[in-house]
């Protein structure tokens, strides 16, 4: 991490550790705290003065939905492996049966630094030991040949659970499709797809325009091209998926019991998306 001013895309993920560890009893991440240093503790501070507090709880349940969820999938025998693409410093892994393979993709200093901050850990006996395998990628490079036949020779055609969660407001829509088609690649006959994204009537909300705000000062190094949501359509008409499951954080908090705080307005509600591959 750096001291300047501006925040790196790659320490977004602290960001979101941070909030993960703050409501232990929401997210039902109890390793979250281990990302949590000062500088996080400074980045997060920043973003939820300047954007909405309300995030603390969105982050708690979107960890919290896709744990249970994967839970769900591995106790009824349905998955066998989770990839997590952008997985940040998520600690799923830790959080789900031991008997699960995980593959993890992001930027390669992030994967580089989990694995090493993991290892630590797990020699210090503060984490679990779990068959987890990190793939450096940058989804803004030529990256897909590659980064399928890593994948393939790690999975060899057992059914996975690809999550990609906080990451597509960071790409654009050709980025978007390149990594759709390749989790149809990937999930050859069976799978799911667990995804997250904003939805445009957002735009028009308070939480968003500071959320830009807080963008253009902190993170320059974006643009409007990057800022992405995606309608209910792009994730209806996958070919070969059927929708299964459609949640918010409006629905999710009546699920799991959390009092919402603030107005509509002030909060970046943020939709969850659940796919089947039907093969139809
Ligand atoms: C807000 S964090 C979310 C991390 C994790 N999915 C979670 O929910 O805790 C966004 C993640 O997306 C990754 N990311 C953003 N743009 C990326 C790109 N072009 N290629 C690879 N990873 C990217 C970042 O490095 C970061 O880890």
């Amino acid at each position: 991490m750096n001291n300047k001013k501006n925040i790196k895309v790659h320490e977004t993920a602290f960001v979101t550790s941070t909030f993960r560890s703050i409501n232990e009893n929401l997210s039902h991440d109890v390793y979250a705290k281990l990302w949590c240093n000062a500088r996080s503790k400074e980045l997060s501070d920043i973003y939820l003065n300047s954007v909405s507090t309300e995030e603390v709880y969105t982050h708690c349940l979107r960890n919290r939905y896709f744990l249970d969820k994967i839970k769900e999938l591995i106790s009824s025998s349905k998955i066998e492996v989770l990839i997590n693409f952008g997985s940040g410093f998520s600690m799923y892994p830790f959080l789900l049966d031991k008997t699960l393979i995980n593959i993890e993709i992001d930027k390669p200093e992030i994967v580089d630094y989990k694995k090493n901050k993991i290892e630590y850990w797990q020699n210090e006996n503060v984490l679990p030991n779990r068959n987890i395998h990190f793939i450096g990628v940058d989804f803004s490079k030529d990256y897909v040949q590659s980064l399928l036949s890593k994948i393939n020779t790690i999975t060899k055609n057992k059914t996975s659970f690809i999550l990609i969660e906080g990451v597509l407001f960071f790409l654009n829509r050709t980025e978007t499709n390149t990594l759709f088609q390749l989790f149809e690649t990937i999930q050859n006959k069976k799978g799911f797809i667990g995804s997250v994204s904003f939805q445009k009537s957002l735009k028009d909300t308070v939480a968003f325009k500071r959320l830009l705000n807080f963008m253009g000062d902190k993170m320059p190094e974006l643009h409007e091209d990057n800022y992405q949501t995606i309608e209910n359509d792009y994730y209806k008409q996958r070919p070969h998926y059927k929708l299964i499951d459609h949640q918010d954080y409006f629905t999710l908090s009546k699920t799991y019991n959390h009092q919402v705080k603030l107005e509509k307005d002030m909060i970046l509600n943020e939709h969850f998306y659940l796919l089947e591959k039907t093969n139809i």
